[in-house]
């Protein structure tokens, strides 16, 4: 039983009648939203569910015991979650992000990757690396390209503490010493910083990455969903994290690798590698945004600060046909005019999805 309710957190938005109205000439056009931005990267959570509890995205208190997961029946199933993506192919995506909550911890996650990668797409993942050092192997033969791990401290007490569930970061740095044997490079190391928690740890980050092959990134703290205690004074802004590195290594700017990176890069000077930073509320990104999410449990998400999702499950479980289906998500996607980082403050909203249900 449930001591209390589960959270409101992604309430579901009016569904559009089953049959949109489209001509072979309109699917023919690439599907533009209404700032302009096509679609070219789908992120797929494929689980609510994490074995951390890192307090600045599934605080304990808020998901314990009693907190209601998803029924393993809501779950879109491999080849639900593959036709959506190969619908999404056809639509101009030419990268999907494996996400979760923790990925990993959905069961036989590799048979869903080697449908995947049948696509012509690149198949990436996002991880806390706890299950890593076991799974890389599995995951590289599957098909997987690259990992993400996030790591938010190279000292263990301090990770410990920010995981809270007692993990330790060895592990973690095993896990991602099995994903680069397992050929999963260039491996992104994600750190969120927070002010006053672990920004003493961005210059050991730094300094144990430099030189690796890896690229290490700094996240500034977002208020994502509605229970992370987010607060303006815990948000170390990017420039302080590059002024900090650049005060020991000193870097130089490199030009972004496609339009709508997320991460400003960086470069050691000395030319020991590449550093980069994500700022997210310093300096919004919404303009070039062009990632679309995919919830668990199929709704479409057309911002990370959404405050509701698009169905899609109920148009796939009754039957609908790819045409049908496409013109949903061009749909969805033409009537997106989301740019909360943009707009942060002004757009207060009681709701947001949560980052372990959609994803980072
Ligand atoms: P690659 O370039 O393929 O490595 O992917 P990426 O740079 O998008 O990396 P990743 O998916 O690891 O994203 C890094 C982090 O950036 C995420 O964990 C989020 O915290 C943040 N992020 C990613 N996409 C968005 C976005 O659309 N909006 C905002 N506000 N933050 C984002
Ligand atoms: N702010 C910034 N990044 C976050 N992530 C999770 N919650 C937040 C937040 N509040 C990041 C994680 C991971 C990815 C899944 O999202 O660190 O790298
Ligand atoms: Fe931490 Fe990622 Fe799990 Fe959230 S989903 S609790 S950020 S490991
Ligand atoms: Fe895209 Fe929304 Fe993030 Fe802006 S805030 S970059 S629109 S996901």
């Amino acid at each position: 039983m449930n001591a209390r309710p589960p959270i409101p957190i992604f309430p579901v938005a009016p569904s559009a009648p089953t049959a949109v109205a489209t001509t072979p000439d309109d699917l023919a056009h690439t599907a533009v939203d209404q700032l302009g931005r096509a679609v070219h990267d789908l992120r797929i959570s494929v689980t609510d569910r994490c074995n951390f509890r890192c307090t600045y995205c599934m605080p304990k208190d808020v998901f314990d015991r009693d907190h209601a997961f998803l029924p393993r029946n809501a779950l879109l199933s491999f080849e639900e979650i593959t036709r959506i993506a190969r619908l999404f192919v056809g639509q101009g995506v030419r990268k999907i992000r494996i996400t979760g909550g923790e990925p990993l911890l959905r069961k036989q996650l590799e048979r869903l990757i080697e449908q995947l990668a049948r696509l012509d797409v690149e198949v990436t993942l996002t991880t806390n690396g706890a299950l890593l050092a076991q799974k890389a192997r599995s995951l590289a033969d599957a098909g997987l390209r690259r990992v993400t791990v996030s790591l938010d401290a190279l000292d263990d007490a301090i990770f410990r503490r920010m995981n809270d569930v007692d993990f330790p970061v060895e592990r973690v740095l095993a896990g991602i010493a099995a994903a680069a044997d397992a050929g999963l490079g260039p491996i992104k190391v994600n750190c969120v910083v927070k002010r006053g928690t672990n920004d003493g740890e961005i210059l050991p980050l730094a300094r144990h990455f430099r030189g690796s092959g890896h690229i290490l990134r700094f996240i500034e703290f977002m208020d994502v969903g509605s229970h992370n205690g987010w607060n303006l004074n815990a948000v170390l802004p990017s420039g302080e994290v590059v002024n900090r590195i650049n005060a020991e290594f000193p870097l130089e700017a490199l030009d972004a690798n496609y339009t709508g990176e997320v991460a400003e890069r960086w470069r050691y000077r000395d030319g020991a590698g590449e550093v980069g930073v994500i700022s997210s509320v310093s300096h919004a990104f919404c303009r070039d945004c062009t990632r679309m999410r995919l919830s668990p449990e199929g709704q479409l998400f057309t911002c990370l600060f959404a405050d509701r999702g698009h169905d899609l499950r109920d148009l796939l479980r009754a039957g609908a046909d790819d045409s049908a289906l496409t013109a949903r998500i061009r749909q969805v996607w033409r009537g997106r005019d989301d740019r909360y980082s943009e707009l942060r403050g002004e757009a207060s909203r009681a709701a947001k999805v949560e980052m372990s249900y959609i994803g980072g």
